[in-house]
């Protein structure tokens, strides 16, 4: 289990990190949810490409609402990861294992088989 970063670290656009797939270098992104927090693998269920691998590379939507894939613009729910418009809609992002402890939220390292750097 590795940290990720402080509940009161976590601005309202979330996190980026890095972590390991087995020997594959891999970024997640921690958000917000109603019920407390979600990562998911930093990667479109259209393409295998990192929603930020485009310019611009805010990867939320103007209104905040929407985790968006800047290829072809598919648009994720960040309470569960589901695509709910574009090209792979009714997909899911890879939802990656988190939990809060105290303060502070970590990845579920060994139930992914990796580790990681913030
Ligand atoms: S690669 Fe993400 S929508 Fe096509």
């Amino acid at each position: 289990m590795e940290r990720i970063a402080s509940v009161d670290e976590i601005p309202t656009k979330g996190v980026l990190f890095d972590y390991k797939e087995g020997p594959f270098d891999e970024q997640g992104i921690l958000v917000r949810t109603r019920d407390g927090f979600k990562a998911f693998k930093n990667e479109c269920r259209h393409l295998p490409m990192r929603l930020d691998d485009r310019e611009p590379a805010d990867i939320w939507d103007p209104h905040g609402r929407y985790l968006v894939c800047n290829s072809h613009g598919a648009r994720y729910r960040p309470d569960d990861g589901l695509c709910v418009s574009g090209p792979c809609e009714g997909s899911h992002l890879k939802e990656l294992p988190v939990v809060v402890k105290g303060d502070e939220v970590y990845l579920e390292t060994d139930k992914i088989g990796g580790f990681f750097n913030v």
